[in-house]
């Protein structure tokens, strides 16, 4: 590309939102994915580079067509190295069909509508006991005293993690997240420091969770632990590594993308009021599309990345076996050809073909209902009981190309 834009770097990633949205504009505008070079990242895998997707067609594309973008070996980037696999168990989202198949019906059981509507209850009271605790606070960071606090919860009690553990549990999943930031040239010594931090916590979760799984198959509960620890996949049971790799899957899946949404969608709505007045006078018909439209303007998981499994050719671009392509969901998610005004927020924006929650296909999110019932719940208490909450200055984002994350984020109520 003939500016200075390096996707790969992590320099770009630091640079204001604007001006990244403003680079893909320009990179949708070329008509084809671009190469970007990537150096190497001590202890993970070599990495010679990867083609960006950003136009909403090639997103798409390689969504749907998973038996030649392959999730193998890993979706995340960087990807884990072969000890970690083996040691840590894979997660369903770095599988291929028919695997990932059978490992995902087993947790859809979870995630049925009838089962969604049971939790409904404990996820609308969760909500409003947090919007008790800052009622009357006056100010504070709204990540820590509001956003942080719900998915947490909701995760925890759907797997069936008892009350006394979910602060660690939390900590632990904050301390994996955080090596979503390393890529590209970042110092050697900070991607040791995260690296050996994410570890940790990665082998605290998957004691808790072998001991929970222990404790459930003696007596199952109505619980997801006592489902996996039950269930028959591949005439086999699940191995406590299997078990600890889709805990950390929900755990970072689910947490970290709907707190950074609920945050988002604070800003959002503090810096568009008509918007929010458009919401309030009419919460229960218009929150849907509100939801989708915040999911799409934010981009809160920035990008996922498949593995061609031949040679292939899309939309007049060539790819050989083994070519790294990288689904840029938030540039696809300002496609001009798809969406009118893309960079207007615009909560009544119908149709809204977002591929916030990933393109259509096998990996498209499992927990996207869940993430909108408690994004309903959350703003339902926010802006009916605390109705002039607003951001009270900008918000502290996260040095990642992978979390759309936000540290922190001043408010008053
Ligand atoms: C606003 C909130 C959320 C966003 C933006 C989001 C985004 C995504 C995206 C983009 C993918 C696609 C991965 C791929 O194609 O490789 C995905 C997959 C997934 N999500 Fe979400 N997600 C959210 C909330 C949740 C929640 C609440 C849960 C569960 C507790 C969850 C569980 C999953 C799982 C298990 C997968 C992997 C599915 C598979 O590989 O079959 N997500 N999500």
């Amino acid at each position: 590309m003939n500016d200075d834009v390096d996707l790969a770097a992590l320099d770009f990633w630091a640079r204001p939102p604007e001006d990244r949205l403003a680079a893909f504009a320009r990179l949708r505008a070329l008509g084809k994915p671009v190469f970007f070079k990537e150096q190497r990242i001590p202890f993970v895998r070599a990495r010679r580079g990867f083609h960006a997707l950003v136009r909403h067609a090639d997103v798409v594309h390689a969504s749907r067509n998973a038996k030649i973008f392959s999730s193998e070996p890993a979706a995340t980037s960087p990807e884990p190295p072969a000890w970690i696999v083996l040691l840590l168990g894979r997660p369903m989202v770095n599988m291929d069909d028919p695997r990932h198949a059978r490992l995902r019906r087993i947790v859809a059981r979870a995630f049925t509508p009838r089962r969604l509507s049971q939790i409904d209850e404990h996820i609308a009271k969760t909500a409003a006991t947090i919007v008790d605790d800052v009622i009357g606070g006056g100010s504070g960071d709204f990540v820590a005293d509001v956003a942080a606090r719900l998915p947490i919860k909701v995760i925890c009690a759907m797997m069936g993690v008892p009350e006394h553990h979910h602060v660690k549990v939390a900590a632990c999943v904050d301390a994996m997240t955080e090596y979503s930031g390393v890529r590209g040239d970042v110092a050697r010594l900070r991607t040791l420091r995260l690296l050996a931090g994410n570890l940790k916590a990665i082998v605290a979760l998957h004691r808790l969770v072998a001991r929970l799984g222990r404790e459930r198959r003696r007596s199952p509960g109505d619980d997801l632990i006592s489902a996996l620890v039950n269930a028959d996949v591949d005439g086999e049971r699940l191995s406590v590594r299997e078990l600890g790799a889709f805990f950390d899957l929900l755990l970072v899946a689910g947490n970290e993308t709907t707190r950074n949404t609920i945050a988002h969608g604070l800003k959002l709505f503090t810096d568009h009021p008509d918007q929010r007045a458009l919401l309030l006078a009419d919460y229960d018909r218009r929150i849907a599309g509100a939801i989708e439209e915040i999911v799409r303007y934010v981009s809160p998981i920035i990008q996922f990345q498949r593995t061609l499994t031949c040679d292939y050719e899309m939309n007049g671009q060539s790819y050989r076996k083994g070519d790294k392509v990288v689904l840029f969901y938030l540039a696809a998610n300002r496609d001009e050809e798809v969406f009118a005004d893309p960079d207007t927020f615009d909560i009544t924006r119908t149709p809204n073909p977002h591929v916030g929650f990933g393109g259509p296909g096998p990996h498209l999110c499992l927990g996207a209902h869940l993430a909108r019932r408690e994004l309903t719940a959350i703003f339902r208490e926010l802006f009916t009981r605390l109705p002039g909450i607003r951001a009270s200055g900008e918000p502290e984002l996260l040095l990642s190309n992978f979390d759309n994350g936000i540290k922190r984020l001043p408010y008053n109520t």
